[in-house]
């Protein structure tokens, strides 16, 4: 049976950004189903989201359901699993889909390797083309018509040298969001990017920078953000709230929502 509560698909949910979403949107009585690899970092998002519902119900709100699903989104077999089992739990409804997991790995023209491309391509844009494909019965299946949030990046809409591979997964992202959104706007499906700019989370390190870089990295967002500063997980969260809503952003489909402190708006001079 269908739940009375809207239901919102997260992927990256173990980390960052991806949990930042998942707490804001229980917060605001979503049922979720969750997405990651690391086991216990998506056990802990899920907690945090229950314990959140839980608060909830005390206000007299309705009951909402969390659910994990550990897998590689790389793996095809992951992406059937994960849109089955949340069609399942879920009776069929899904008012979101946030594709969020994504990696960063450091590497220009001379130095990368079509082996690194593949891989970024692989979870930043083949693994959201073909979530979004499997899930969309579902997102057809609610009134009003389910939403799509991607997170993108700065890194798709303007170009930084030393991570070739990832700012080309990020503006065909940003293309695949402008496309999916014309097409789908016949059925009443939005589709809608965030696009951050350096936010504070395990990103640049898990691609490779170390303690020390990262450090320095995040001292110079004083210069690199018009704002002067680094943003918070938090805030590309709201973001990505405003735009699954169909109550907040009904009216928006195909947009990229720079979520960067205005970097994208910056020209070295
Ligand atoms: N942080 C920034 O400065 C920044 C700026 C612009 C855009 N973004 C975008 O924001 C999104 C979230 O990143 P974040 O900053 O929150 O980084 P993060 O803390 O490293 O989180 C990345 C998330 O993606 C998941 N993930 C990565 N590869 C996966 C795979 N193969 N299968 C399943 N899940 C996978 C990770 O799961 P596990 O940890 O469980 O493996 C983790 O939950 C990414 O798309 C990133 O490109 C981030």
């Amino acid at each position: 049976m269908s739940p009375a509560s809207r239901v919102a698909l997260i992927t990256g949910a173990s980390s960052g950004i991806g949990a930042a979403v998942a707490l804001l949107f229980a917060r605001h009585g979503y049922s979720l189903s969750l997405s990651g690899r690391n086991v216990q970092r998506l056990a802990a998002t899920a907690d945090l989201c229950r314990r959140e519902a839980g608060r909830l119900k005390q206000t007299g709100s309705e009951d909402i359901v969390v659910m994990e699903t550990v897998g590689d989104l790389a793996k095809p077999e992951c992406l059937t699993a994960l849109a089955e089992a949340t069609g399942k739990q879920f009776g069929g409804r899904l008012d979101s889909l946030i594709n969020n997991a994504g990696i960063l790995e450091y590497g220009s023209i001379e130095n990368s390797s079509t082996e690194q491309l593949d891989r970024v391509l692989n979870i930043n844009l083949r693994s959201v083309y073909r979530l979004t494909q499997l899930c969309l019965p579902l997102l057809k299946s609610v009134s009003p018509k389910g939403s799509i949030v991607n997170v993108s990046s700065v890194n798709g809409l303007r170009s930084f040298p030393g991570l070739l591979a990832y700012n080309v997964s990020k503006a065909a992202l940003d293309q695949f969001t402008r496309c999916a959104a014309l097409e789908l706007a016949p059925v009443g499906i939005r589709c809608n990017s965030v696009n951050p700019g350096v936010i504070v989370t395990e990103l640049q390190k898990t691609g490779g920078l170390s303690d020390e870089q990262y450090a320095s990295f995040i001292k110079r967002c004083a210069e690199t953000h018009a704002l002067g500063r680094p943003g918070q997980p938090n805030e590309v969260a709201e973001a990505a709230l405003f735009l699954a809503d169909p109550d907040r952003s009904g009216f928006i489909t195909g947009v990229t929502l720079p979520v960067d402190g205005g970097r994208h708006a910056m020209c070295p001079r």
